[in-house]
């Protein structure tokens, strides 16, 4: 029996024979977390990592009933104790759990924590859409001023610019408070209400429970049914207003180039005051290579005090995809320094000896284990891309002179067996500070 892997999820390997799937090539996948890692740090953010899974209820009290995240979308199962559990559709309320749950409000700020987790939601697989995906998130939870918003946009677009991603949009708007969302969400329904039988079937289910969700309908019939429907940041409370007016003066500031869609209100309940999201247009129908907002309250929620809080998250998926459309090159895979080829059983044995010492002075190295031909070995260590070849049989063990092949340049050096170790340290030491 041959077993496939589950529907909508895929493997990351260090192979990838069609061209069109090289994003998920594992040292892809590394470049792009070591970057992460680097501009996470760079903002001041360390790094959380929680449960897979966590109880149900979370998700359903900080996502929202109504959201197709929690709706349709979780993975959720009981377990031999009989308690509900989910595979975490997205981190924020996860994040959020371990503060309370760990009371570190009580330690002093700054609270920036941030993620590279998988997550899971039961969508229908599509390009760019995975039951399993995987997400670079942050959450900076204390803060309520305008500056915490923009630190967030300004970090996600530093990313993609450290990344060598061009031509994305960046598109903010503010969702208010709990109250002007209601008093808009009315408005809305006042105004949707005539034309309800028009609506794309989608957008008629979202209309008793989840009317925000309609303005984001990809269906033209809606859009143009939109065109002259209220706007949410007509509705906005004052505090939120002078909020988002600063959001945006502070991204002016900054120089980074933004849109305001008024019409951008993201499929989690939890947002209040600045929502953003940013997409390629090289994507298709799933075009957001990330998306955030505020969220203050989630602590209040969870059992803590009331803190603000907002934060992001960011599909690698969608962001490799984006890489390779954009063709952008990748760092090349890590190749050993030495690749040593054994003749004869005595040079077996001294090879592997010398493979550990090499390996306990930390520099990259292979050793073909496999008992085949020198040509074997030769081809192996060209495939593995190393630096030098090392041949080694009866004959070097007698004379205790080896030669140093340098693949790339095809230039061969001597040096006695008895210093091949220090010769290659010194060498190994002068190529890496060659490459910084
Ligand atoms: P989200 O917009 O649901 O937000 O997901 C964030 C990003 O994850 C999306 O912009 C997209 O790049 C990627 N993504 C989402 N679903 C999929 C999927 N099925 N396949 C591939 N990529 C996907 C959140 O999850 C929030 N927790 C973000 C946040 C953090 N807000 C505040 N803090």
């Amino acid at each position: 029996m041959k077993y496939s892997i589950p529907k909508g999820t895929f493997d990351i390997l260090p192979h990838e024979p069609k061209e069109e799937d090289w994003w998920r090539l594992s040292h892809h996948w590394e470049y792009l977390e070591s970057v992460i890692r680097t501009v996470a740090h760079d903002f001041g953010f360390s790094e959380i990592r929680t449960p897979i899974f966590e109880r149900s209820e979370l998700f359903v009290r900080a996502v929202g009933e109504a959201s197709d995240i929690v709706s349709k979308e979780m993975y959720t199962f009981e377990d031999r104790g009989g308690r509900s559990l989910t595979l975490r559709p997205e981190g924020t309320a996860c994040v959020m759990r371990a503060f309370v749950e760990k009371n570190l409000h009580q330690l002093g700020g700054p609270h920036k924590y941030f993620y590279i987790s998988p997550m899971f939601r039961y969508e229908r697989p599509q390009a760019g859409r995975y039951r399993q995906h995987h997400q670079f998130g942050c959450e900076a939870i204390g803060i309520k001023s305008p500056e915490q918003d923009v630190e967030m946009i300004e970090m996600v677009c530093e990313l993609f610019r450290r990344l060598g991603l061009k031509d994305l949009t960046v598109m903010v708007n503010s969702v208010g408070s709990a109250d002007s969302r209601d008093t808009y969400r009315e408005a809305l329904r006042t105004f949707l209400e005539p034309q309800l039988a028009s609506l794309s079937k989608d957008s008629q289910h979202r209309f008793e429970k989840n009317v925000l969700r309609i303005l984001d309908s990809k269906d033209e019939g809606d859009q143009k049914i939109l065109e002259n429907a209220p706007l949410i940041t007509d509705f906005l409370d004052e505090e939120s207003k002078e909020h988002f007016d600063t959001v945006c003066t502070l991204l002016e500031k900054i120089g980074l180039n933004f849109i305001i869609n008024p019409k951008l209100v993201r499929g989690l309940d939890y947002y209040n005051k600045t929502v953003f999201e940013i997409t390629s247009s090289s994507l298709g129908a799933h075009n957001a290579l990330g998306g955030g907002g505020r969220y203050d309250g989630m602590t209040k929620l969870f059992g803590g005090p009331d803190l603000p809080a907002v934060g992001f998250g960011s599909g690698l998926e969608r962001i490799l995809q984006t890489m390779m459309k954009h063709d952008i090159a990748f760092p090349l895979p890590k190749a050993p320094f030495v690749y040593l080829v054994p003749m004869g059983d005595a040079a077996h044995t001294f090879c592997f000896e010398t493979l550990c010492q090499l390996r306990r002075n930390h520099i990259p190295a292979e050793m073909d284990f496999s008992g085949k031909k020198v040509k074997y070995g030769l081809q192996q260590a060209d495939s593995l891309n190393a630096h030098y070849c090392v041949v080694i049989g009866d004959d070097e063990l007698n004379t205790s002179i080896v030669k140093l092949k340098a693949l790339a340049t095809r230039t061969e050096e001597e040096t006695s067996l008895s210093t091949l170790i220090e010769t290659l340290k010194r060498s190994w030491n002068a190529h890496t500070l060659a490459a910084r």
